[in-house]
């Protein structure tokens, strides 16, 4: 059996700048591949967590003592005006072996969880992952009591084979095997949650996997959801909570069941084989070990829209700002555009490739961002995918779609096929305003959610059925739109959109920065323009 090679980032925090209104937090990462055994013993992963207030800076410098380029990309932080700090391939250029780079990460005007990833690559198979969180400032209220303690748990499937292998395996042309395991903060057994009769905790949940959606639940206990991706929802109980590719959430769980061990249970959904795997809940003092049987999960669509549905904003509850989250009433901004996005599967030149309205992106040699900063011609054309889906074939392109500086965008994701898709688009979060089994047609409006939908950043799309967002493109830049489920995100599900404005004010956007890598036709660009 092969060990994987594992990506530890080992973290040191080694200043933090207070007094200043946003004050600025130090980071120093180390980016090392560790041998692990990755079903089994005790794992170096994930990364250090960051904790962080609303408006901080971000100072994280990281060395990639690994043998291949290396990014970090920050899932659901906004990075206003700043698009160079994304960590992605289209924006940042990667850092070589043996180098580093200092991002500078704003959480301007954000709170809540998300969660830190490599980009590149199939690195996001090897660990390296980490989660975020955004406290609210002290001024701020927060609609719930302040927990106990507070937990990250990061869920995804695993797969035994070398992140080199499996990104092997699809650039000849296959596809990923099924995972091997699932892991609650990289143990595929034994994670424990240590509580105290009677107290409340916030569980910070996000599924850092590759492919497949999840379950979460505690045997004998519910969680009170209250925060999606950076959002205060009203206070919905569940049973148990499905947490699709990519996606965050925050639950409180109440320790108010009779002192011994309970099931922490993480299951597959909409599999026809299901993986599970489990933790403790560990009251305590407790001296019983956990016994009856591990609670099922929800097994029908049904009840997975329902759980979707549920899930709504509190518009009286302040967010990252003292006013309140309902204030900005996006159910009466005009529409400036509308968009279909359908997802499709097929081949070109007999190898595996995923699309988008058939548009299979493949990278160009330049970060598109830097080619429109230096003004190259010829790394991407925008409008190379086209607003509705296409009939044909599918085609290779370097997919970038144009929006005007603060256009409001309904997009309909379409799925059509068998799958539970995900969607993310980093840069800006979206209101979901609708999710239906079926095809959308412009009657499908009439059901939309106007008032209290959930504005996040990552939506599934259930398998033959539909999911409508509203966006205000708010935020100029090169901002990702991907599939989150990492083969299709990697074969061409992916596309970028240009948040376009013929300003050049510092007010709307930022300077490329200083110490920024250059690479491919940038390189060497960079003295003559600073
Ligand atoms: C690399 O780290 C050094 C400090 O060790 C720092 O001065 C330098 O700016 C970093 N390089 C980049 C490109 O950020
Ligand atoms: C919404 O938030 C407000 C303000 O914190 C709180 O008073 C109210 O109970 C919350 N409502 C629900 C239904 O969660
Ligand atoms: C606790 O959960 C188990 C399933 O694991 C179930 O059989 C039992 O009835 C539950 N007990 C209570 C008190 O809800
Ligand atoms: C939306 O469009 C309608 C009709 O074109 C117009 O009357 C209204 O003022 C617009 N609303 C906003 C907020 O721009
Ligand atoms: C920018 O665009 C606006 C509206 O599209 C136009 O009125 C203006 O002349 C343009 N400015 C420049 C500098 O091109």
């Amino acid at each position: 059996m092969s060990t994987a090679a594992t990506t530890t980032i080992i973290g040191l925090l080694f200043l933090i700048g207070v007094g200043a209104e946003s004050p600025y937090r130090f980071f120093e990462w180390h980016v090392t591949y560790g041998q692990i055994s990755p079903l089994g013993v005790e794992q170096q992963f994930p990364g250090p967590d960051i904790h962080s207030v609303t408006n901080d800076n971000l100072i994280i410098n990281v060395f990639n003592h690994l043998d291949e380029p290396f990014l970090i990309s920050w899932s659901g932080i906004i990075n206003a005006k700043n698009s160079f700090q994304d960590g992605v391939y289209g924006t940042t250029c990667p850092i070589p072996p043996g180098k580093n780079y200092t991002y500078a990460v704003q959480v301007k005007d954000q709170i809540g969880s998300f969660y830190y990833f490599p980009s590149l690559g199939f690195h996001k198979a090897a660990g390296g992952f980490g989660g975020i969180r955004i406290y609210s400032r002290p001024s701020i209220p927060v609609p719930f009591p302040p927990p106990a303690d507070d937990y990250t748990l990061l869920i995804g499937d695993w797969f035994k084979t070398n992140h080199k292998e499996l990104r092997a395996t699809l650039d000849n042309g296959g596809k990923l095997p099924l995972p091997d395991g699932i892991l609650i903060n990289g143990r595929s057994s034994g994670a424990v949650l240590n509580i105290e009769p009677g107290k409340t905790y916030r569980l910070r949940i996000s599924n850092v996997g590759l492919q497949n959606s999840l379950n979460l639940r505690i045997q004998n206990h519910s969680m009170k959801l209250v925060e999606v991706e950076g959002r205060h929802t009203l206070h919905t109980v569940f049973s148990s909570l499905d947490v699709h590719v990519g996606q965050s959430y925050s639950v409180l769980v109440t320790a108010d069941q009779p002192a011994k061990d309970y099931h922490v249970v993480v299951s597959t959904r909409f599999t026809s084989k299901i993986l599970t795997t489990t933790g403790v809940l560990h009251y305590r003092d407790s001296t019983v070990t956990v016994s009856g049987p591990i609670p099922d999960g929800p097994t029908t669509l049904r009840w997975s829209f329902a759980q979707a549905r549920a899930m709504r904003t509190n518009l009286t509850a302040s967010g990252a700002r003292p006013n309140p989250q309902g204030t900005y009433h996006y159910g009466m901004v005009n529409i400036t555009r509308w968009i279909r996005l359908a997802n499709s599967a097929g081949l070109i030149k007999g190898k595996q490739r995923y699309a988008v309205n058939g548009a299979s992106f493949y990278p160009a040699d330049t970060p598109l961002k830097l080619a429109d900063y230096f003004k190259i011609d010829g790394v991407y054309k925008p409008g190379s995918i086209s607003d509705q889906p296409i009939k044909g074939e599918m085609f290779p392109v370097t997919s970038v779609m144009q929006t005007d500086y603060r256009a409001f965008v309904e997009v309909v994701f379409e799925n059509r096929e068998d799958i539970v898709q995900s969607w993310h688009l980093n840069g800006d979060s979206f209101f979901v305003v609708g999710m239906e089994l079926g095809k959308w047609s412009p009657a499908s409006r009439k059901a939309y959610n106007l008032n209290d939908a959930i504005s996040r950043c990552t939506v599934q799309v259930y398998p033959r059925s539909w999911t409508a967002i509203y966006v205000s493109m708010d935020n100029v830049g090169m901002w990702n739109l991907r599939s989150e489920l990492w083969e299709r995100q990697y074969l061409g599900q992916q596309l970028y959109i240009r948040v376009y404005t013929n300003s050049t004010s510092l007010k709307d956007e930022y300077l490329i920065p200083k110490n920024a890598l250059l690479c491919g036709r940038a390189s060497g660009r960079h003295t003559a323009l600073l």
